[in-house]
């Protein structure tokens, strides 16, 4: 008697258990990666213009600053980290490439600063 409606209850109970764990995971997956990706590849060139980082970084000749065809070519590839780069812009730089030092870019949110280091480690395209 007391079997009877103890066994199924518990067997029912592991199943939802493992079923929402599952389920989840498979909701934060899906919020990192649309985090991650869509947002840096459409803005980074407008929030390179909307910076003004374009005022010293050119795609592919040396201006004021690197071009951002030889940043993607010294920290590309696993040399260098988006979070890396991103902290460098934030703090500015100097030293690194030259005489002319970089500014401190301490305005702009931190997501924006990863889309724009992720998009300079690849070379800008
Ligand atoms: C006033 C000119 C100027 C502006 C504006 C500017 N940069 Fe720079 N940037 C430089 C210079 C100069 C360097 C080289 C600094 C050095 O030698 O360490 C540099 C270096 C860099 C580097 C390489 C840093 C490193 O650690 O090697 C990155 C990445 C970069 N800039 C991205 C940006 C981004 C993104 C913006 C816009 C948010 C921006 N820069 C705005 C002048 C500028």
């Amino acid at each position: 008697m007391t079997q009877d409606w103890k066994q199924p209850r518990s067997t029912d109970h592991g199943t939802a258990t493992h079923g929402s764990l599952a389920a989840s995971l498979v909701v934060v997956l899906g919020i990192c990666v649309s985090v991650a990706w869509p947002t840096r590849a459409v803005a980074s060139q407008a929030l390179a213009q909307k910076y003004a980082c374009v005022a010293c970084h050119q795609p592919t000749a040396k201006a004021v600053g690197p071009s951002w065809k030889d940043i993607g070519a010294r920290y590309g590839e696993g040399k260098g980290t988006a979070a890396q780069l991103a902290a460098s812009i934030k703090a500015g730089s100097s030293g690194k490439w030259g005489a002319m030092p970089m500014p401190a870019q301490a305005q702009i949110p931190d997501a924006d600063l990863q889309s724009l280091a992720q998009w300079a480690l690849d070379g800008a395209k």
